[in-house]
């Protein structure tokens, strides 16, 4: 596998959902032309959107497989089994086949997979939809420093990939994947401080998104700690410390702390169930 020139590439994807679409999506945005791209699902409710950016679909997951050099899986994790035992047949170890399901092991992909396959483990998480998503993966035993290349350098438009042992996904899931609807928690929290304060709430709501997403690229783009970032908005005596004051007063920094720690665990739980299941 060329690790080279992705635009020359075939992807698959297995599923035509959210996660799908918002890969899909990132790929697109980096020169791979639509064309070869072919995404499977059993219903036509998803697939329409594919078809609007020129991606062929089909209701095969075989087909969606078959000379494919990148396969995404991107079904609910229950249903990995069943599709992976469908396209058992069509896959070959030349092929990458990269799993976005939550709780889903290495391990696991690779009892489902012909014996040598090429696994990955990805976990996205949901602003890849706007290509800012936060993605880690793990490379399963047959993958090569070339597949990791490859997949980097396939998945750049769909925001910042990282690579790391399997242990850290539950954790990326706990502090990305959760973390998400945790900034969400607290855009909405800020937004009714300012209702409360008598803003009307579609303007506070408006206010609070453009807060977390101002900020969230000054600490990305400036690469300074945000403890650095914190300091340097607080004026002595300024409304920022007072603010900042209630706000540890309230446990908000132990609470998040313990928010990705029981995220992870819960995380670690799933997919000892979902390993669990498959073998029984
Ligand atoms: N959403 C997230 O934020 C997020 C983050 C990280 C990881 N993930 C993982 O991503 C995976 C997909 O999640 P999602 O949010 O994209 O789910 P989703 O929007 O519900 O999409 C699931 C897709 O799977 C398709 N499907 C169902 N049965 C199938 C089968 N037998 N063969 C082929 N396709 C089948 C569905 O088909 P229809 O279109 O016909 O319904 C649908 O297109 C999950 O495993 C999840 O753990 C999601």
């Amino acid at each position: 596998m060329d690790s080279g020139d992705v635009t020359q590439l075939k992807i698959g994807f297995i599923g035509a959902g959210n996660m799908a679409f918002g890969i899909a999506k990132g790929i697109l945005s980096w020169k791979v032309p639509a064309g070869n791209l072919k995404v499977s699902a059993p219903s036509d409710t998803n697939l329409q959107r594919f078809q609007e950016v020129g991606v062929a679909v089909t209701h095969s997951n075989v087909e969606a497989v078959c000379g494919s050099d990148v396969v995404f899986v991107a079904v609910k994790p229950h249903l990995v089994p069943v599709v992976l035992s469908e396209v058992f047949g069509s896959v070959t170890k030349d092929q990458m086949i990269v799993s976005v399901a939550a709780g889903v092991t290495l391990a696991t992909l690779e009892e489902l997979l012909p014996e040598a396959s090429v696994a990955v483990r990805l976990m996205p998480n949901l602003p890849c939809v706007v290509q800012e998503g936060a993605l880690l993966f793990s490379l399963g035993s047959k993958a090569k420093r070339e597949h990791s290349v490859l997949l980097r350098s396939l998945l750049q438009g769909c925001g910042l990939v990282e690579e790391g042992p399997e242990a850290w996904i539950d954790v990326h899931t706990g502090s990305s994947g959760s973390g998400v609807a945790f900034v969400y928690l607290f855009a909405e929290a800020l937004a009714e401080g300012s209702v409360k304060m008598g803003m009307p709430s579609a303007l506070a709501h408006s206010l609070a998104a453009q807060t977390v997403l101002g900020a969230g690229r000054l600490l990305r783009d400036s690469g300074k700690h945000p403890a650095q970032l914190r300091s340097e908005v607080c004026t002595p005596g300024g409304t920022t410390i007072y603010g900042l004051h209630t706000l540890e007063r309230g446990g908000v920094r132990a609470a998040t702390i313990s928010a990705v720690e029981s995220a992870t665990d819960r995380a670690r739980e799933l997919g000892l169930k979902s390993a669990t299941a498959k073998r029984n």
